[in-house]
């Protein structure tokens, strides 16, 4: 759902708390980046962090490991659950490649995109959910992992 679309479902809902996108102060750290295709078997496989931090709504400290396959040719485009590291955050975060994957030169670039859904650190009943996406690429066979950073640029709460 897009963030307008549920601002304005939370809107219409006296409980609501709506929640302003603050993507510029906020990002995630990608590191071991490697995705490839062997014939039909594509699959992707990172290191992803995320710092604390204080302002509202509050956001928890994370570090997981996330991977994504298809065995038909295609690049993994279903959500596939990320494995969250220790058992501090009360949350969920999954990760897909979205299309177009395209050809560079010789090599596919293709956008990689996590959301990350959290329980509100302070009251019941309140979650919060940011979603971004960056543009990398298929680096297996012979190239460096890849690191980089994604800013979430979609974000929402419901309490
Ligand atoms: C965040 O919300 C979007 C839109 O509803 C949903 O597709 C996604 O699965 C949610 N993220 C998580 C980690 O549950
Ligand atoms: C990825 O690159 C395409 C083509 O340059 C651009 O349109 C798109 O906005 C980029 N996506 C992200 C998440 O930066």
């Amino acid at each position: 759902m897009r963030a307008s679309t549920v601002f304005a479902t939370l809107a219409a809902t006296a409980a609501a708390t709506p929640v302003a996108i603050r993507a510029a102060d906020y990002q995630w750290d990608v590191t071991e980046w490697d995705a490839g295709c062997n014939n039909d078997d594509c699959s992707y496989e990172f290191q992803i962090t995320g710092a604390a931090t204080g302002d509202y709504p509050a956001r928890p400290a994370f570090s997981a490991a996330c991977q994504g396959a298809s065995h038909d040719g295609n690049i993994a485009t279903q959500y596939a659950p990320c494995t969250i590291k220790g058992d501090g955050v009360k949350g969920t975060l999954v990760s897909r490649l979205n299309k177009p994957a395209e050809l560079l030169g010789s090599r596919t670039v293709v956008p990689i995109q996590v959301s990350f859904q959290f329980a509100d650190l302070t009251q019941d009943n309140t979650y919060w959910n940011y979603t971004g996406a960056a543009n990398t690429t298929f680096n297996r066979g012979g190239f460096e992992p890849l690191s980089f950073t994604i800013k979430p640029t979609e974000s929402f709460g419901i309490a």
